[in-house]
């Protein structure tokens, strides 16, 4: 009962290309322009579809997964535009000193769509980005807060039943022995398991931000998230800016956030 996308990888990417194009651009774009001159790194890109309209607007864009499988996917999807230089895609962990080495200081934007919270120690991961902005550079966020109603990811189970709302925040061993219970494939079980154990909340998130020494540029949180349009047919809709402003019971209604810091 997965979502047609995580089995089809043209469906996935021609998501990941229209929801870029629609609101992750334009967000960015309310407080730095991209385009030509300007660098620009997905952490966490997948199939690469986010980059298109970065790509497009001239930008010099950069992709890196630590899944290689999604990476040649990329690189097929890209084959043209990485030979012409315009983009390119790596299977690196960006911990690696030669990655450091290359790219410090080089970014306009970093990207992170629905990615930070697949990555652990958020509290290491998150300064550490600094490493790779130039002055005056930003970093995009995009993530689904941990106690929304799908905050697990249980929406890539096989079966139905996994995909209820809200049954990940339980204990973990009662999470995993009800996903295990149901059948799911042990690939899916270990991914719902890392993603329990990152568990990126609002005020986590933002208190990591703080301590980091950056600021908030811009932020937007959705009762609705843009990609639900592809995933459930919903039309993406803004939080009420009233239960955006209440600490913890917001995560329970908000099902992405977009922020931007440097
Ligand atoms: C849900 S996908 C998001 C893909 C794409 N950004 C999008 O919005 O559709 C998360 C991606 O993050 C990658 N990932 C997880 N941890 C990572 C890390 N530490 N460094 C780089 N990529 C990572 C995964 O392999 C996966 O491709």
């Amino acid at each position: 009962m997965a979502l047609k996308q995580h089995k089809d990888d043209q469906i996935k990417y021609d998501q990941q290309v229209d929801n870029s194009r629609s609101y992750v651009l334009p967000f960015i774009e309310e407080t730095k322009q991209v385009g030509k001159g300007v660098n620009v790194m997905e952490i966490g890109c997948g199939e690469g579809g986010v980059l298109v309209p970065f790509m497009e607007s001239g930008a010099y864009c950069v992709g890196v997964d630590l899944n290689p499988l999604r990476i040649d996917l990329a690189n097929k999807f890209f084959a043209d535009d990485v030979a012409a230089g315009k983009i390119e895609f790596l299977y690196k962990n960006v911990y690696d000193e030669d990655f450091l080495q290359r790219f410090k200081g080089f970014f306009d934007v970093i990207i992170l769509k629905d990615a930070i919270e697949h990555i652990p120690n958020q509290e290491k991961f998150i300064p550490y980005l600094k490493n790779f902005l130039k002055e005056g550079g930003q970093i995009f966020f995009g993530f689904p807060p941990w106690y929304m109603p799908f905050g697990g990811h249980q929406q890539i189970c096989e079966h139905k039943i996994g995909m209820m709302p809200w049954y990940h925040i339980l204990p973990k061993p009662i999470y995993k022995s009800i996903v295990k219970a149901i059948g799911e494939p042990e690939g899916v079980v270990n991914e719902l398991m890392d993603i329990y154990d990152t568990q990126i909340t609002i005020e986590r998130f933002e208190k990591i931000v703080r301590s980091s020494g950056m600021k908030f540029i811009n932020k937007r949180h959705f009762l609705i998230n843009p990609i639900y349009k592809y995933k459930f047919g919903l039309k993406p809709r803004k939080q009420l800016g009233i239960i955006s402003a209440i600490p913890f019971v917001r995560n329970f209604l908000t099902t992405c956030v977009y922020y931007t810091i440097g």
